[in-house]
């Protein structure tokens, strides 16, 4: 596609500032630093974040993203909302935009919602110039690059001002960066994946990631197999913790412990010892979406078996959340009416700000719909977030009666006069909380509810405070 000579690459743009865009290109710039990377998008805010000379401001929060940036920002990283000129330079054009669940019309609450792709595909059919390379970074349904070859095609024909032909290469590369992890994910990646039908623009891609990670782990597949992969490998993901979440509850009712069932499985090098930490199911952007799209697209190609066996793991991670709820409840003698409880954590994990399907939205709102006064602690989540995600203002209640939510500005802010304590995400400092200065600021009885098995239940057992922990008999 690109003629006899290689292709050479001057300029990136990658459409998407968000939580894969922005640290992506910063990677990529920073390993890079004669290839000019310009990152665009619609979110005026969002741009200005990113330009921010106050690096706490960057839109996400992520380790070592800010000395990346320093780094990088003005001298080859470029952060802007002029989209035209950035695509019209670019010789390889990433699409890194959201691919949400749909909300309304056909597949509404399963299928992806596509239309940021292609809105942003059309954006570059019209202003791309020359051969440009486009890669799929979105997490996206099988066979979309069908569809990106398509609208990319019909602006072949058009002529720029030199009396070129535009022509394009559609190229697969979905990313596998986990949130809180993104930059050494981004430096150190357990593989590449590239996936295409042209051998010079997946050579010409590997060799920009060949600038700082070793060609044997960079795959090269076709299109759809790179596609399919990505929702395989998050599926496996997510289905990995809805499997150990059920045997937390065996645990609880057996005596038998999971973070000791989880190591002796975790040996067995077949099984592997990642990734087994019970907790109150997954959260984060992508795994329910990624897996409604994979039912979605099970039942579209008549196999509703497969969609069933992949509807169970989200079915068990929402039945993880209920089944705390109820702990709770039971524990506190069966109401939570005019009770203080102190919640530790509400992102989804921990050295992240994002809350996007946060167990903790689910499990704080049905706590406050029983009546509980919560006061929440998180080091990075801020008070706008939180309104936004349980839908009620802090120390009001418009939509239910009995319960609320205040804003604390540290554990032990939050714990004063609290009879329960529930802990949701496993920030590191959880672990060394000082147990005998919370026995000295609660009431009694009071509980703590360790669903993310991280605290010092001895310690807090010795100051007298009651423990529910996932997955074992405290
Ligand atoms: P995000 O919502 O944080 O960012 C997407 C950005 O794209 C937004 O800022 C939006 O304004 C912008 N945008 C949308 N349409 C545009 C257009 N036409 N022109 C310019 N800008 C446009 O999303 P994200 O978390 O970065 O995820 C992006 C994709 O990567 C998704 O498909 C997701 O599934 C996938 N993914 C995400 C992660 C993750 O950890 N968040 C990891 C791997 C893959
Ligand atoms: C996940 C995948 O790990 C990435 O490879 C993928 O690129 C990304 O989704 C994506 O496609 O968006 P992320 O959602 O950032 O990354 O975070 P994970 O570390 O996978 O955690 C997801 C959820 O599972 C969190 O709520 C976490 O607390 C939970 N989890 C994780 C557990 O409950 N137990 C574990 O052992 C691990």
């Amino acid at each position: 596609m690109g003629g006899d000579m290689p292709i050479k690459v001057e300029r990136i743009c990658c459409i998407g500032a968000g939580y894969v865009g922005g640290p992506t290109m910063s990677v990529i710039a920073k390993n890079c630093p004669e290839i000019e990377v310009t990152v665009v998008d619609l979110d005026k805010s969002r741009i200005d974040h990113w330009n921010d000379n106050n690096l706490s401001k960057l839109p996400i929060f992520e380790p070592g993203l800010d000395q990346v940036i320093q780094e990088c920002r003005n001298r080859n990283l470029f952060f802007t909302t002029d989209i035209e000129s950035s695509i019209s330079n670019a010789d390889i054009v990433f699409l890194s935009v959201n691919t949400p669940t749909k909300v309304r019309g056909i597949g509404a609450g399963r299928a992806s919602d596509l239309k940021w792709i292609e809105a942003s595909a059309r954006q570059v059919a019209s202003f791309a110039k020359g051969h440009t390379i486009v890669v799929e970074k979105s997490t996206i349904p099988v066979r979309t690059a069908e569809t990106i070859k398509i609208i990319l095609n019909s602006s072949n024909k058009i002529k720029n001002s030199n009396n070129e032909l535009k022509t394009f290469s559609v190229l697969s590369n979905p990313e596998f960066l986990s949130e809180g992890r993104a930059i050494s994910d981004l430096e150190d990646p357990d593989r590449v994946l590239i996936g295409g039908d042209d051998p010079e623009a997946i050579n010409c891609l590997a060799g920009i990631y060949e600038k700082w990670i070793n060609s044997e782990k960079i795959l090269k597949t076709n299109l759809w197999s790179s596609e399919l992969s990505k929702l395989a490998a998050n599926a496996f993901l997510a289905q990995r913790i809805s499997s150990i979440n059920t045997f937390s509850s065996l645990c609880e009712k057996t005596g038998a412990d999971i973070s000791e069932v989880s190591t002796a499985i975790g040996m067995d090098k077949r099984i592997g010892s990642k990734f087994l930490n019970s907790g109150p199911g997954f959260g984060g952007s992508c795994f329910k979406k990624d897996l409604l799209n994979l039912i979605y697209i099970a039942n579209f190609y008549k196999l509703p078996l497969v969609a069933d066996y992949w509807e169970k793991v989200l079915e068990i991670n929402l039945w993880q959340q209920n089944r705390i709820v109820e702990k709770i409840v039971e524990n506190l003698f069966g109401t939570l009416s005019y009770k203080k409880l102190a919640v530790f954590g509400f992102s989804f994990k921990s050295n992240t700000n994002d809350t996007r399907e946060s167990p903790a939205i689910k499990i704080c709102q049905d706590l406050i719909k029983e009546g509980a006064n919560l006061s929440i602690y998180d080091p990075k989540v801020s008070k706008k977030q939180i309104c936004k995600d349980l839908q009620i203002d802090p120390g009001t209640n418009k939509n239910v009666e009995g319960g609320t939510w205040n804003l604390s500005k540290s554990i032990y802010e939050a714990v004063k006069d609290s009879l329960g304590i529930v802990v949701l995400t496993e920030w590191e400092e959880f672990k060394f909380i000082d147990w005998e200065k919370i026995a000295e600021l609660t009431e009694y009885p009071i509980w703590l509810f360790d669903t993310r098995n991280i605290c010092n239940k001895e310690e807090a057992i010795k100051n007298n405070i009651n423990v529910w922990n996932i997955g074992s008999n405290y």
